[in-house]
């Protein structure tokens, strides 16, 4: 008789047994999604980059968010198009602007929804850049007084956290800051904490109009070849005080997940961004892949890697599929 081996695959011989073993569950009310809110009324079309989701007017954003929460999402995450852009950006922060209205709209229809707002400055200037440009650079202490009256805006629309984007350095503490000193010490900040340089974005920014002008964002966010420097930012912002902790992008990151959720006791949420729709949306449409499965599959790897919660343009069909 030869030694006997021990054979894992008893565990999976059922759907019975694998239900009760698996590790990691991925689940409806993990999800959060983007809304790209577009001045006017009754505008709903849907963004060529980014199938399945749409430039939405405040009223049919509102409408959107309703379809989420039907779906069991618990948040959504608003980036605007602005009706006007100028070298400060200054429609971020103007209560009239879509973002605004739109935050309005849905925190009245849907008292229970969790707005987060998306605070940066690039869809706003027109350089498309997220902070100030002087002499040709992106200057950092002058852009963050601009961040954070943005945020300010944001929550004085009612949104119940902000979630700033442009990698400045200090922009945790002054949003923090200027939040707590105008009464608004119960919204939370969603750090774009490990933000990266990534080519991921290029749908995103045909969807928001939000590509630079001139040069590049290497020399505010990440090099895609560091780690610990993730860490470093991402101490910096738990300092400063952040509520949760976001990498971004997440596909080509899960280690960075892994490695913040293991050396922080904050929230981690992950994005999974516009290039990562895109290219398994381009597979699918092509019958390269299944994309049920394979969206579950990713979004499931960043689960196991460590993330609490993803934003995702494919939550609505995510919350379909896991429900039948
Ligand atoms: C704005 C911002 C970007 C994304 C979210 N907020 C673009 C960028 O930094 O260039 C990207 C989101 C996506 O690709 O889905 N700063």
């Amino acid at each position: 008789m030869t030694k006997p081996f021990y054979r894992p695959r008893r565990l999976r011989a059922s759907a019975a047994i694998r239900n009760l073993v698996r590790e990691t569950e991925l689940n409806a009310c993990d999800l959060i999604f983007p809304l790209f809110v577009v001045p006017g009324k009754k505008i709903k079309k849907e963004i060529p980059s980014l199938v399945g989701n749409y430039h939405l007017s405040p009223d049919m954003a509102v409408e959107m968010a309703r379809e989420a929460d039907a779906a069991g999402i618990p948040g959504v995450l608003v980036f605007g198009l602005p009706e006007y852009k100028d070298e400060q950006g200054s429609s971020a922060w103007d209560a009239q602007s879509p973002v605004q209205q739109a935050i309005r709209a849905i925190k009245s229809a849907l008292p229970g929804m969790l707005v987060i707002s998306d605070v940066c400055l690039c869809q706003y200037t027109s350089h498309g850049h997220c902070g100030l440009v002087k002499d040709g650079r992106i200057d950092n202490d002058s852009s963050l007084r601009l961040i954070a009256n943005t945020a300010l805006s944001h929550a004085e629309a009612g949104a119940d956290m902000v979630a700033p984007s442009d990698m400045m350095d200090g922009r945790i503490r002054m949003i923090r800051e200027t939040l707590d000193g105008r009464g608004f010490a119960e919204v939370s900040i969603m750090s774009y904490a490990a933000k990266y340089a990534s080519a991921f974005y290029g749908p995103f920014r045909d969807a928001a109009n939000s590509a630079p002008q001139f040069g590049d964002r290497r020399t505010y966010q990440m090099d895609p070849a560091n780690s610990r420097e993730a860490l470093r930012e991402v101490a910096l912002d738990v300092e400063e005080g952040a509520d949760i902790l976001m990498v971004k992008p997440a596909l080509a990151y899960l280690d960075i997940i892994r490695k913040v959720k293991d050396n922080f006791d904050l929230p981690v949420c992950a994005y999974n961004v516009s290039g990562e729709f895109a290219m398994v949306k381009a597979a699918a449409a092509q019958g390269l892949v299944d994309e049920e499965r394979i969206v579950l599959e990713i979004l499931t790897g960043m689960k196991r890697a460590g993330t609490d919660m993803i934003i995702t343009y494919h939550a609505l069909d995510v919350a379909r599929w896991l429900r039948q």
